[in-house]
């Protein structure tokens, strides 16, 4: 199956099955914005619960918070948000669609690497377990010219996208012959900045006076708290306040379902760490958040870093950490070194001293911060994108399943009565009411056993339990495995630890 179709079969399934529904979707929807149903908020709140977790229950210098989304608008200047918080934009004069002028940029250098990767694939099918892959990256001339090709555009970006040069970019994408998707032609406009920032007025009142903005990050919010908490909470360098949060950004080219809105959720930790430590850190944090994603278990493969060409304006030091979506590798979380920018910005603006008194060194300073800041939408659909597989069965029958990680399954168990009666709904229901206490579970007695797998499968359930006659006789239940659909039977007594041991999010954490 093409990448693409798997996206529009993962958005009619995310629909069908109640995970994300487009938004005001009787009025026709509005764009890049999406609801998450009743199935989706689950998996959305296992997904916040296994990041807070990690963070803050995991590490004892990192402690929550939850600021407001509106903020003190010079926050937004003291961040260089107002100033700097721009893409820069093209449109294609035929097509009249307008593009992020970098995105372009980047999927061009894409078409290189998916060329590398044709070639390596080519040698693996001719030459088997005899292809020493390092060597081939190494020395094919096909690969050495793409390579070149890669470096000569990555360099021309940092050139001008780094330096703000609009008609270097204009040139770049000239150079390069990059024609718009859509209506195949090179006629562009120049390329313009774009303010990313949603604003609105506060209260009665209106002109720029009133004008505030919504948060386009939470880690402002972090920042301007950094004193609150530090104090309040007796911490010591080095320490991490994390946030789970709204961030709402007017994005140029919002598409791909819930991969880029204009109304969205990040969970951010900003750490805050000695000057001339932040490289330590950075290379550490860099470590923990891959290991946090390959505990998922979603494939070690659906991963790379990449190293960021255009800096942010805050950043000395940045990555992306990249999953591979259905529609390509692309950003799923950044590890961000922020140097002091953030603090001595707002310690300039504020008049407030943002400093920490270090015992140890018997000095004040203001700290450094590194960066982890991962979208929970996202996150959402690299878990919904790589669970989702039509599998062939023996007997030649096809079932959709959805793999999820079992602790992050929006329900753990499903509990169903083989009949409607001779009080097997009733047994069924007695325990659903026990397991409820520990584990989200649902109850279907409708059609047959089989469509009842089915629909548990399509849902991701990592468990179904079924009540048939002999539990009426000896207090056994069938147990059924979503991945190797194999059936056990067990004790009734059994089930809360058998459901238990799978779906606990300590294995994940541990
Ligand atoms: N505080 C740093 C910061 O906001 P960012 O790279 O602009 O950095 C962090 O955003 C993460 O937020 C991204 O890696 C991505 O997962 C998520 N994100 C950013 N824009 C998004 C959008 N329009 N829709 C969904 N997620 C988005």
């Amino acid at each position: 199956m093409q990448k693409e179709d798997n996206l529009k079969d993962i958005i009619s399934h995310a629909k069908e099955y109640g995970f994300v529904f487009p938004s005001s979707e009787i009025y026709d929807g509005l764009s890049a914005t999406y609801d998450y149903g009743q199935l989706g908020v689950e998996l959305k709140n296992n997904i916040k619960s296994y990041w807070w977790k990690s963070m803050v229950q995991m590490n004892e210098n990192i402690v929550g918070l939850d600021s407001a989304i509106f903020m003190h608008p010079t926050t937004w200047k003291a961040s260089g948000h107002i100033d700097a918080f721009n893409d820069p934009l093209i449109d294609n004069k035929d097509s009249k669609k307008r593009y992020r002028a970098d995105v372009l940029l980047e999927e061009h250098i894409e078409k290189y690497r998916a060329k590398i990767d044709k070639d390596v694939n080519k040698g693996i099918k001719r030459f088997g377990d005899d292809f020493d892959k390092d060597q081939f990256l190494a020395t094919n001339p096909n690969v050495l010219r793409n390579k070149a090709k890669i470096e000569d555009v990555e360099q021309r970006m940092k050139d001008t996208l780094g330096k703000d040069d609009l008609e270097g970019v204009y040139n770049l994408i000239m150079d390069l012959g990059i024609v718009c998707p859509i209506s195949g032609t090179k006629n562009w406009t120049e390329v313009r900045q774009f303010n990313l920032m949603f604003s609105t007025e506060l209260g009665s009142v209106s002109g720029e006076a009133a004008k505030i903005y919504l948060r386009p990050e939470t880690a402002q919010g972090i920042f301007v708290n950094f004193l609150n908490v530090q104090k309040t909470g007796r911490m010591k360098i080095p320490f991490g306040i994390a946030q789970i949060g709204k961030a709402f950004r007017n994005e140029i080219v919002a598409r791909q379902f819930i991969f880029r809105m204009r109304e969205f959720e990040q969970m951010e930790m900003q750490f805050f760490v000695r000057p001339g430590e932040e490289m330590k850190w950075y290379e550490y944090w860099k470590k923990q958040r891959i290991a946090w994603h390959n505990k998922l278990g979603l494939g070690e493969e659906n991963y790379r870093f990449h190293d960021h060409i255009k800096l942010a304006h805050y950043a000395n030091a940045a990555a992306d950490i990249e999953f591979n979506f259905p529609m390509g590798f692309k950003e799923l979380e950044g590890v961000h070194s922020r140097t002091d920018f953030d603090l001595k910005q707002h310690e300039e603006h504020s008049g407030k001293k943002l400093q920490f008194f270090d015992p140890e060194m018997n000095k004040n300073y203001v700290p450094y911060v590194v960066e982890t800041s991962i979208g929970l939408d996202r996150m959402f659909l690299a878990i919904l994108s790589s669970s989702f597989k039509t599998e062939t069965l023996e007997n030649d029958t096809e079932r959709v399943v959805l793999s999820l990680p079992p602790a992050l399954a929006p329900y753990k168990v499903a509990v169903m009565p083989l009949t409607k009666k001779d009080g097997l709904p009733e047994k069924a229901r007695e325990i659903v009411n026990e397991l409820k206490f520990d584990h989200n579970c649902a109850y279907d007695e409708k059609d047959s056993p089989g469509k009842r797998y089915r629909r548990q499968d399509a849902i991701g359930t990592p468990y179904c339990v079924m009540i048939d006659h002999q539990t009426m006789e000896d207090n056994t239940v069938t147990i059924r495995d979503r991945d190797t659909m194999e059936q056990e039977r067990v004790s009734i007594d059994e089930l809360t630890s058998i459901i238990g041991a799978k779906v606990s999010m300590t294995n994940l954490l541990r």
